[in-house]
């Protein structure tokens, strides 16, 4: 899978995809990421690539041209499957977005800024719209690299079998059951006896139940 993310601010991209399983996914040839500085496709020598707002209003408006000229070159190079635009109003991502986005194969991010992009630019090129959250970040960045998180870490051979995907809280519909690991008896704090049983259907069974019972408590919407 390859995702090219056009930003105005791209230093804000380097570090997540330069560490951990982001960067281990990017070694093994799973996954491309490629980062756009839309500052190289400014309408003019001073770098510009946002103006005032029509009808006035405060705040910058990404303009129309940069982006154009920017999606014109990638796309010249290769056919894309979506262009998805981050931005606060758009639709809220959740795991069931995640795992259908994870299998594309070319997928340009745009990252909005200031009071966002020239609507022109979401009629024409924008193929999704997506939000990580009713909240509003300053730029679209922090967003887009959630967004990518989410879907290289579920790709084929990007985690191995001790820490599979299909474990993962919501990949189920069920938020995850709870966990331990050693010692079973901390400040006699212990861990449920059934998990040092080595029955594993039991086992099994009582992760789901548990898995049930947090759900119930924690996000009954998710059950609906
Ligand atoms: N840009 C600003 N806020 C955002 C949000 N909540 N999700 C995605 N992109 C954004």
């Amino acid at each position: 899978m390859r995702f090219d993310i056009i930003s105005c601010q791209p230093d804000l991209l380097e570090s997540p995809f330069n560490h951990s399983i982001l960067k281990r996914a990017q070694q093994k040839g799973l996954v491309e990421v490629h980062i756009h500085d839309l500052r190289q496709f400014a309408i003019n020598k001073h770098g510009q690539i946002d103006d005032y707002a029509f009808g006035g209003g405060a705040g910058m408006v990404m303009m129309i041209e940069p982006i154009d000229k920017c999606l014109a070159q990638l796309k010249a190079q290769r056919s894309y499957d979506a262009v998805i635009y981050m931005t606060p109003d758009g639709e809220t991502l959740n795991q069931n977005k995640v795992n259908r986005f994870s299998l594309l194969q070319n997928v340009i991010i745009l990252c909005g800024h200031y009071k966002g992009v020239d609507e022109r630019v979401r009629e024409h090129f924008v193929t999704h719209e997506i939000s990580i959250g009713d909240y509003v970040l300053s730029g679209g960045e922090l967003g887009a690299a959630v967004l990518t998180d989410a879907i290289i870490r579920i790709l084929p051979g990007v985690l191995n079998d001790e820490s599979s995907a299909l474990t993962d809280s919501f990949q189920d519909g069920l938020l995850a059951p709870p966990v331990y690991t050693r010692p079973a008896n901390y400040n006699g704090w212990t861990v449920p006896e059934i998990l040092l049983s080595g029955d594993t259907p039991k086992i099994d069974q009582w992760r789901f139940e548990q898995a049930i019972d947090r759900t119930k408590q924690r996000r009954p919407d998710l059950l609906h």
